[in-house]
């Protein structure tokens, strides 16, 4: 027997097992350290809590961009060493702003200048009394639209109330139309300044991707309306397929235009494996067709290639509604949305949906119909349809919801959600009036309060 052969077989046999057992040890303490980090950077961007004397970086956001950005200021703050906390405008109140030092604010604008919804009661409860904040210095980041009349109208309301509750501003607001580069950048430089350094790492918007236009369907030929197609959209092949939620929109980059990405709501899961648009063929008064909707309908060939990225949209997912009943509210291509959340829950096995939706006729518009006939059949929904015009009266969703008022009530007392997508003039606002009426104001508002009430309107 080779006594030395044997001692050198068990040397390295141990000498493995030593280096198997250091291997384990390093992955087991990077993934500590992992994870340490990531819950020191989570604790320094909790969200707002009272009496802290750490910078305050509250939005008001409807499809996200300013939200997006109010993370990011925050996260740029706590780079350099200044503790930040992130609030939507809604969860604060006249004390919270009272006891508050140091302040940015990011706030988007809708309507005619009005606040996002969930900005709604801020605009309406706090904004509406008078405070005395002279210890508050403060920033104001408007983002906006200067093809609207009311260009950054909210974020305008809003420094001008905080001036004159004797708020110091930092430095002038800055207004920023479409995610314009050079404004984003301004307020990036004036973080700098307020954090007192000037090696800030860049601001990158999310890339596009290129995507495929993997199928088109017309939709509604002999409508009254404007051409309606279904679009699906393919990673380039060996690229993976993202992750969405339902609510969720994309951007899309059309050759005419790359500056100006529009966006469009997603009307598929992931579980599709492709995304889905509805998109409505829009024409100008002198013919020629919309800079993306004409693209992606009509001038793109089958199989070109569209840029397009993802934009979360967390005000419209369906989140803590989840387990809740579900009323979805929509008229035209806001089917778009509703049909991804309707996707989703059957997918969870969810069957208190309620899905009211309005177009012009029956024989030409009522999109989907096969699918959502199936799921009826299944019983997961229940299909109200309004086509305004297979009557002698016009008839609207605002309607057929005033017709159901019992029925609305019995869902909201039952703990339903309500999501509205389609367009904000005529149907938003008159969905909103109507609610109203069933349940008063306050029931709309504590609706908005516990986010039981969304909106994708456009
Ligand atoms: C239906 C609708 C109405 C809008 N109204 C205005 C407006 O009155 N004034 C304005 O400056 N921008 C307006 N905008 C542009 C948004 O404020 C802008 O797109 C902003 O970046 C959205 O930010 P958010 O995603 O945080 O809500 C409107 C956008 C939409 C979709």
């Amino acid at each position: 027997m080779n006594f030395d052969n044997i001692n050198n077989r068990y040397l390295a046999a141990a000498f493995c097992i030593v280096l198997y057992l250091m291997l384990c040890g390093w992955v087991v303490w990077r993934e500590w350290k992992k994870r340490r980090l990531a819950a020191k950077a989570a604790a320094a961007l909790t969200p707002a809590m009272a009496g802290t004397s750490s910078w305050l970086v509250a939005y008001a956001s409807q499809t996200g961009n300013a939200e997006q950005l109010a993370w990011q200021t925050a996260r740029t703050l706590h780079t350099a060493g200044i503790p930040a906390r992130i609030s939507p405008l809604s969860q604060l109140n006249a004390d919270d702003l009272q006891q508050c030092e140091r302040a940015l604010f990011i706030t988007s604008t809708y309507g005619e200048g009005d606040p996002p919804d969930n900005a709604t009661l801020f605009a309406r409860k706090v904004m509406s009394t008078s405070l005395n904040l002279s210890q508050l210095h403060y920033g104001v980041l408007a983002l906006g639209d200067r093809e609207y009349r009311n260009f950054c109208g909210f974020g305008r309301n809003l420094d001008a109330w905080l001036q004159a509750q004797g708020g110091q501003s930092l430095f002038p607001r800055i207004d920023v139309s479409n995610s314009d580069a050079a404004a984003l950048e301004q307020w990036r430089h004036q973080l700098s300044h307020v954090a007192g350094t000037d090696d800030l790492p860049d601001w990158q918007a999310p890339a596009y991707e290129h995507w495929r236009l993997a199928a088109r369907q017309h939709l509604n030929p002999g409508s009254a309306g404007n051409p309606v197609f279904h679009i699906e959209l393919e990673p380039q092949p060996g690229k993976p397929l993202p992750a969405w939620q339902a609510g969720d929109l994309v951007q899309i980059l059309a050759p005419a235009d790359r500056e100006r990405p529009r966006e469009y709501s997603i009307a598929s899961i992931p579980g599709d494996g492709r995304i889905h648009l509805l998109v409505r063929q829009e024409r100008h008064e002198d013919g020629t067709l919309g800079v993306a909707s004409g693209w992606l309908s009509a001038q793109a060939e089958l199989n070109a290639q569209i840029e397009l990225r993802i934009h979360p949209h967390q005000n419209f997912r369906l989140e803590g509604n989840a387990g809740r009943p579900l009323i979805l509210i929509g008229n035209g291509t806001g089917l778009a949305g509703l049909r991804a959340h309707l996707k989703a829950r059957i997918e969870q096995q969810v069957s208190r949906n309620w899905l009211i939706f309005g177009e012009r006729n029956a024989a030409h518009d009522a999109y989907y119909q096969d699918e959502l006939a199936a799921w009826q059949a299944q019983g997961m929904l229940r299909v109200d349809r309004v086509f305004s015009r297979d009557q002698p009266e016009r008839r609207y969703v605002q309607d057929q919801l005033r017709d159901a008022a019992n029925t609305v009530l019995e869902w909201i007392n039952n703990d339903a959600a309500i999501y509205v997508c389609g367009s904000l003039e005529g149907m938003a606002s008159s969905v909103e009036a109507t609610l109203v009426d069933i349940i008063g104001t306050e029931g709309v508002e504590r609706l908005i309060e516990a986010g039981r009430y969304r909106r994708d309107v456009y």
